[in-house]
């Protein structure tokens, strides 16, 4: 069995990170007796570069005709001021939309060793964390009608927030069978004291419910989730929300678990086709350093071998040995506490594969 992998690696530490994971692939592979063919696209800012284009279509194509992508990251200053069609973060969205995306899970879990990582307060974190947050990927205001006019002399700009109940019930169902598979709690997420858009969400997760009679359905708004996300965490489950809501809950999320830098993401659609890749950024200030942590884009390629190639054994071995790793003491810079010895983003590549069984 040999599959097709098409690495985006993007901007900044994106082909850092992106080079380890692939090392821990390789070494998966050959354990578990498959065969990875990576075939390389360009994506973001080096795109623009290159083709003047974020996301050029031969990209599209090669991802549609492979059976996952991983992406490192994409974006940098060098970028900032282009037009909007032009910004690396286009390319990005612009992919999600192509390969049709619209569930992104990023699940948010504490590794022992990183307690103390971790911002919180031990007490706070409790025993364990393990939160799974469902965002939606290809829709809502990252999607919807935008643009400036002129507010009667003064100039003005709009974005719209838009989702048709189709949209909410597939991602809503992702919800329920997360939790199915999981602690069986949902928790939705809305601002339905404001906003229409989550009057019908919360009506449509309200329905859909008595659907799944075994799953604890609750809400939370917005405000109060991103709260209770650092006063008890340990009370969340599955989390599913809106695209926009999902992007900053699951930044929040990460740093409550040690580091944005360990967050992995897995992007899904109704095939098996998938993207993944760490939820952080391209760090432009520290790519080229050796600084970076690759553990969010290992993790991102446990998902990959789970979702989309079916081998479960090889991404279950993955993640065992990023646990391994972490106890054993390797930190990069951002896990790293004082006095602690930082190791590079190759050792830390080195010290996975090393405990790859
Ligand atoms: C993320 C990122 C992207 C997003 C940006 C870079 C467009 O923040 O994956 O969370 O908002 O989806
Ligand atoms: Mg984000």
């Amino acid at each position: 069995m040999s599959y097709k992998i098409t690495l985006l690696r993007g901007d900044g530490i994106g082909p850092e990170i992106v080079g380890q994971a692939v090392r821990v692939m390789d070494k998966a592979a050959a354990l578990y007796g498959f065969g990875i063919e990576y075939a390389d696209a360009l994506i973001g800012g080096i795109a623009v570069d290159t083709f003047n284009d974020p996301l050029p279509r031969e990209t599209v194509d090669m991802c549609k005709s492979s059976d996952a992508v991983l992406l490192g990251a994409v974006g940098g200053s060098k970028w900032e001021g282009l037009p909007a069609h032009l910004l690396p973060e286009t390319g990005l969205l612009g992919i999600r939309k192509e390969l049709a995306l619209f569930a992104n899970l990023r699940p948010a879990r504490i590794f022992g060793p990183l307690r103390e990582a971790s911002p919180l307060k031990s007490q706070i974190i409790g025993d364990a964390l393990d939160i799974l947050i469902v965002r939606e990927l290809t829709g809502g205001i990252y999607f919807g009608d935008r643009g400036r006019f002129d507010d009667n002399g003064s100039p003005a700009a709009f974005d719209t927030e838009k989702y048709n109940v189709d949209e909410i019930r597939r991602i809503l169902k992702i919800g329920f069978e997360s939790a199915m598979g999981r602690g069986k709690k949902l928790c939705s997420v809305d601002k339905a004291n404001v906003l229409e858009s989550s009057r019908l969400w919360r009506q449509t997760a309200v329905e859909m419910a008595k659907e799944y009679p075994e799953v604890e359905l609750r809400h939370l708004y917005v405000d109060n989730c991103a709260m209770q996300l650092v006063i008890n965490p340990g009370q969340f489950d599955v989390i599913v929300t809106s695209n926009m809501f999902g992007d900053i809950l699951s930044d929040e999320a990460s740093v409550i678990s040690g580091s944005i830098g360990m967050l992995a993401s897995a992007s899904l659609g109704s095939t098996k086709l998938g993207l993944y890749e760490p939820i952080h950024g391209s760090a432009p200030d520290i790519a080229g350093q050796h600084k970076a942590n690759p553990l969010a884009t290992i993790l991102s390629c446990a998902m990959l071998m789970r979702y989309s190639l079916g081998e479960s054994d090889a991404a279950d071995s993955i993640e065992k040995a990023v646990a391994k790793t972490l106890d054993d003491g390797f930190r990069t810079a951002d896990i790293c506490k004082k006095g602690e010895k930082c190791v590079t983003t190759e050792q830390m590549g080195d010290a996975v594969c090393e405990r790859l069984l």
